[in-house]
């Protein structure tokens, strides 16, 4: 019989819990070590881990859910490790194996089951795999050891009352420089960009909108999130940039557009003085599969799009199809849904 945790579903944001089980590996020598499930939740490294002060780390992050049969499923957690990869390659890190990625968040998710919100609550299982350089080096050149790591945590529902809009503010600063690191899930491109957040939301915006790092033109991210808008004709359009994070969420939602709404869809440049193409806009991700974006402040004047208040039609039915197949409510694409 499955444990029962003291845990008020309706009350979980996105916040740490420590759960029972993690995964742990070692890397060194050139080569994983099995990799084991421990309930020690505290890394143990050197002062000269070349994580800590050389940012040479990456991460995932993913969620399981609890479906209405009471079954356990993942969402898309190959497109993670395929991501996961790329961004190790690029830190000059050791890969993980797919197979490895996937059976470590899967054992993570049925040793912590206790903790997977039940389905209605809106709360899902949020997976975080991540790896870091340690060892001590101080020079400014790849570890010599490195941790992978998965552990997970409860997380609420990102709208506890239906989908609400948001605004919005242009920020004068970069996340990611233009061959940097912004494709890929790497912590340095979070520490950059906290001092933008933080005078959005002194300013009253939610978040703030990062343009092109070259000519400051184009729609880049919405804060840790892709942006994307439904033109006037229909059309889901997001932006095409080689700084952006690939959003797991975004191409899934270019699927679902372009095969279950029946629309065109593109990936091009989204100028930031062409905004009245859109009748609605948002912001996708894992988090919030999607944020309908109210408004977006630009030089002194907010761009409203479809209603400060109230979701559009084409964002509703874009995320009321996604979480039904989360969910399990429906059927998704080949290969979307991985079940425990
Ligand atoms: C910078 C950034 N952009 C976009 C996303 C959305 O990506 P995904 O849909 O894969 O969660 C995230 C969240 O992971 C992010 O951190």
């Amino acid at each position: 019989m499955t444990k029962k945790v003291a845990i008020n579903w309706d009350q979980l944001g996105f916040d740490y819990i420590k759960t029972d089980y993690r995964y742990l590996s070692f890397w060194k020598d050139g080569q994983w070590d099995d990799g084991v499930m421990t309930e020690d939740n505290v890394l143990h490294l050197g002062e000269a881990a070349p994580c800590l002060h050389y940012g040479q780390q990456c991460f995932e992050g993913l969620k399981a859910y609890r479906t209405k049969a009471g079954e356990i499923q993942l969402f898309r957690v190959d497109q993670n490790a395929k991501r996961f990869q790329d961004s190790c390659q690029r830190l000059l890190m050791p890969v993980i194996p797919e197979e490895t990625f996937i059976k470590a968040c899967l054992d993570v998710v049925k040793a912590n089951e206790a903790y997977i919100p039940p389905y209605g609550t809106g709360g899902s299982l949020y997976i975080r795999p991540m790896m870091i350089g340690v060892g001590n080096c101080v020079a400014v050149k790849p570890a010599s050891e490195y941790i992978f790591t998965v552990f997970c945590m409860p997380v609420g529902a990102y709208f506890k009352g239906g989908l609400t809009p948001v605004n919005f503010m242009v920020s004068d600063y970069d996340r990611a420089a233009c061959n940097g690191t912004g494709q890929q899930k790497v912590g340095g491109n979070y520490a950059a960009s906290m001092l933008a957040h933080e005078i959005a939301v002194q300013k009253g915006y939610a978040d703030c909108i990062y343009l092109d790092p070259t000519t400051h033109t184009k729609i880049e991210e919405v804060g840790a999130a892709n942006f994307f808008g439904i033109t006037r004709d229909n059309r889901f359009v997001t932006p095409n940039s080689p700084s952006i994070l690939p959003s797991i969420t975004k191409y899934s939602l270019l699927y679902l557009a372009e095969h279950v709404l029946g629309m065109a869809v593109s990936e091009e440049d989204v100028f930031i003085d062409e905004l009245d193409q859109f009748a609605e806009a948002g912001a996708c991700g894992t988090a919030a599969v999607i944020t309908p974006i109210g408004g977006i402040f630009h030089h002194n004047r907010l761009h409203v799009f479809y209603s400060e208040t109230a979701v559009g039609p084409v964002t509703k039915k874009l995320y009321d199809t996604l979480t039904a197949i989360q969910l399990g409510d429906l059927a998704g694409p080949e290969g979307w849904i991985t079940k425990l």
